[in-house]
């Protein structure tokens, strides 16, 4: 039997499946990965150094602008079929899906996201006491270039405003191992695509599946062996594996 056949009849029995998404989730959609080398102006940073609390202290207007550029490049992707095939999934049976990407793909695909462990793009909070803040989209005209630099806008108390994302060094948003754990726990089959698994506490949830027993599938152009492996893109592999 093929992976590709005994993974769609993996799926096919699966009842409570969870999902975990990676930066690979998005690639077709034109969203460059994290680990892709950044393009025009950004091409000269570390992503590492831009997305940490040293990279915020040392220019915020920097780092600033360099989250509202991927704002809007990801206002004006789309999702990919893989992201629909999923969303589709989802429709047929109760599926929990995490996801590490602070895009809004699946959620514009149809599929309702369980937790978002790196944050989202398109959420706001204070630097300074923390609350969340609500801020209009960028422009799509920034788009014309490669982004600027841009001072953050203030907070009432004073504090400048940042994404709520999680960057280098900090910690997830409250609750959300907790919830992805619980998923993974309950699960009987983890579906892991386009994640490159090295940043943890997200790549234990593979490590925790195979302690509990649940069977993990990855789907992956260059699978990191967390599991039954199926070689191939995002959006080539889910429509056929899903369907
Ligand atoms: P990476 O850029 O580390 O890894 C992307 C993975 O997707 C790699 O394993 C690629 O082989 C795979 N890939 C590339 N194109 C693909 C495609 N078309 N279909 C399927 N897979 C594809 O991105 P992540 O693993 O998501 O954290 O990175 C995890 C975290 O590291 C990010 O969430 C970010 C970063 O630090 C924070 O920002 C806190």
């Amino acid at each position: 039997m093929s992976q590709l056949s005994q993974a769609r009849a993996a799926v096919t029995a699966a009842r409570r499946p969870a999902v975990l998404t990676g930066a690979g989730m998005s690639a077709e959609s034109g969203v460059p990965t994290f680990r892709d080398a950044l393009t025009g102006l950004w091409e000269r940073f570390d992503p590492a150094a831009l997305a940490s609390p040293q990279g915020w202290a040392s220019d915020p207007a920097l780092v600033w602008g360099w989250y509202r550029w991927r704002a809007a490049a990801v206002r004006r992707a789309e999702p990919n079929p893989g992201h629909l095939a999923v969303a589709a999934w989802g429709r047929r049976v109760p599926l929990q899906l995490i996801t590490q990407n602070v895009d809004d793909l699946h959620e514009r695909a149809g599929s309702e996201v369980l937790t978002h462990l790196h944050g989202s793009l398109f959420d706001y909070r204070c630097a300074r006491c923390g609350e969340p803040v609500q801020v209009p989209d960028p422009d799509p005209s920034i788009l014309a270039g490669d982004g600027e630099p841009e001072q953050p806008p203030r907070h009432d108390c004073g504090g400048l405003v940042r994404p709520a994302v999680v960057w280098f060094g900090e910690l997830l948003p409250e609750g959300a191992m907790e919830s992805a754990s619980a998923a993974v726990d309950a699960a009987d089959l983890l579906l892991v695509i386009g994640t490159s698994g090295v940043v943890y506490p997200a790549a234990g949830l593979a490590d925790l599946a195979h302690a509990c027993g649940v069977p993990v599938i990855e789907v992956n152009p260059d699978p990191t062996g967390r599991g039954l492996a199926l070689r191939g893109t995002a959006a080539e592999l889910l429509p056929a594996l899903l369907a």
